[in-house]
């Protein structure tokens, strides 16, 4: 078998033998496809990571760039304390319309406040107004993931949280003379990693069902 192959039976092994049936998202991801959004949305081991990261954190105010059908944001709002917010963005309208739908199903509407427009005016946005977040998912357009990264690390408090998913997309990070914007932004907030202090940094290849990806984390220190 080849690599790919054998990465996508694992995952369905090990989602088989470690989540549950989920109704929930399994609606969403049903739904998202009906109505033809792209398939970037994570794995559903992968939104149990995410999901875990929530409840490792105790995240209660938690940013989500990049809404697609709302898949991630409802797999982490559901790990949150009901009292908890996550704010979500979507550039696309119709997009941002069928998430809107997925969220309502969800039943966890209460806890989502899905922001439509660019990813960068809603964050300028929450900069300005001094919102603190406890854990931030970079997952919009990666042309800006730097600057993703260089704003949200200014509205998170010690302690938090920030992963940014797509940073290997196939290996063609590793092309210094890439052409692709998204290339160059994922190596641009590498260079820009590079620069920061007290910020425990780490970055987990994935490969299954979705390809070979990969995210970065970054954890605020504490102190
Ligand atoms: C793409 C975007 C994503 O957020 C993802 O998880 C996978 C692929 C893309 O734009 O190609
Ligand atoms: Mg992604």
């Amino acid at each position: 078998m080849d690599l790919f192959k054998t990465a996508e039976a694992m995952d369905a092994y090990m989602q088989g033998a470690l989540l549950a049936p989920d109704p929930v998202l399994e609606r969403v991801a049903r739904a998202s496809e009906a109505a033809g959004l792209v398939p970037h949305a994570v794995t559903p081991l992968q939104a149990a990571f995410l999901a875990m990261m929530v409840r490792l954190t105790s995240a209660r105010h938690i940013l989500e760039l990049g809404c697609l059908g709302g898949y991630s944001a409802i797999a982490m709002a559901r790990a949150m304390p009901a009292d908890g917010k996550l704010v979500t963005t979507e550039i696309d309208t119709r997009t941002a319309q069928v998430a809107a739908d997925n969220i309502a199903t969800s039943g966890y509407g209460e806890r989502i406040d899905l922001q439509i427009g660019p990813a960068m005016t809603v964050m300028e946005a929450h900069l300005k107004q001094g919102s603190i977040f406890d854990l931030v998912f970079i997952d919009a357009d990666k042309v800006n993931h730097r600057h993703y990264l260089e704003m949200a690390l200014k509205m998170v408090r010690p302690g938090s949280l920030i992963i940014a998913d797509n940073v290997v997309r196939g290996g063609d990070v590793l092309d210094t003379a890439s052409k692709q914007n998204s290339v160059r932004g994922v190596r641009d907030m590498f260079a820009f990693a590079q620069t920061l202090d007290h910020v425990h940094m780490t970055g987990l290849q994935t490969v299954g069902d979705k390809g070979h990806d990969g995210m970065a984390l970054f954890l605020v220190d504490a102190v």
